[in-house]
């Protein structure tokens, strides 16, 4: 009895030293996730909404019925940041005074969505969608975020001494059937080569304004590359022409 307890201990043991821990890379984020008060970003880093601003956020706050005004957090928030390029601490507090809810709803919202910059950002804020299916489409989001450090003499998380460019990378934006693609402020750019990301960013510091969208595979949008491979004929019914009108 105590000989097959040993023995079991000791297989136990070896097996113990072969097993190995599989888990996710450590990846450091480009943005620290606790707020840290600096010169240019504290509780009384000076906010105010325009009045224009302020217009468009009573509009919002029409759509909710009485009592329901952190419904409008998130588009309180998204125009807080559209008007002063990125999301300072005293903006938050200025948005729980305004809907009348704890400033922690306000962090937790503002910390979850990364779409919410709680940092300075450049003019341009380029990000580029690394997660998988944009690392292994085309040639791969590796190589557009090594064109883009490249170019602009930045790596991820850092800005351009003009305060132009800021280089960021992100998950799925959605759009990975046009892999690898980036974003810039609004814009999606898709289906990228090196060759592509390097005339975006000549065309923005020229004063241009790249097209957005797929860029040289020739694709309008999310459609086969290769050309249509199903759904070719008309569809049969049920349901097809039902209306004589369509
Ligand atoms: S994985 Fe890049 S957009 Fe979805």
């Amino acid at each position: 009895m105590f000989l097959a307890v040993s023995r079991g201990i000791q297989l136990a043991a070896k097996q113990s030293v072969q097993r190995f821990h599989l888990g996710t890379a450590k990846q450091s984020h480009d943005v620290l996730f606790v707020h840290r008060d600096t010169p240019e970003n504290s509780s009384k880093t000076p906010f105010q909404l325009t009045p224009e601003n302020l217009k468009r956020v009573e509009s919002i706050l029409a759509n909710y019925p009485k009592g329901f005004e952190p419904s409008a957090i998130i588009p309180m928030l998204d125009i807080c940041q559209r008007q002063h390029g990125w999301l300072p601490i005293s903006a938050m507090n200025y948005v729980a005074d305004y809907l009348k809810v704890s400033r922690m709803r306000i962090y937790e919202v503002a910390t979850f969505y990364t779409m919410f910059k709680r940092e300075p950002v450049g003019k341009y804020h380029v990000q580029v969608c690394t997660t998988t299916p944009c690392m292994v489409a085309g040639c791969g989001s590796g190589a557009i975020l090594d064109a883009i450090k490249q170019k602009l003499g930045i790596d991820v998380g850092q800005t351009t001494a003009d305060k132009t460019f800021t280089l960021g990378e992100c998950e799925c934006l959605g759009a990975c059937v046009n892999g690898p693609m980036l974003m810039i402020n609004d814009d999606y750019y898709e289906d990228l080569t090196a060759k592509d990301v390097n005339e975006i960013l000549d065309d923005i510091k020229a004063g241009k304004k790249p097209k957005p969208g797929p860029r040289q595979s020739g694709r309008f949008s999310a459609e086969p590359s290769g050309g249509l491979t199903t759904l070719k004929e008309p569809p049969y019914g049920p349901g097809f022409k039902v209306l004589k009108e369509l």
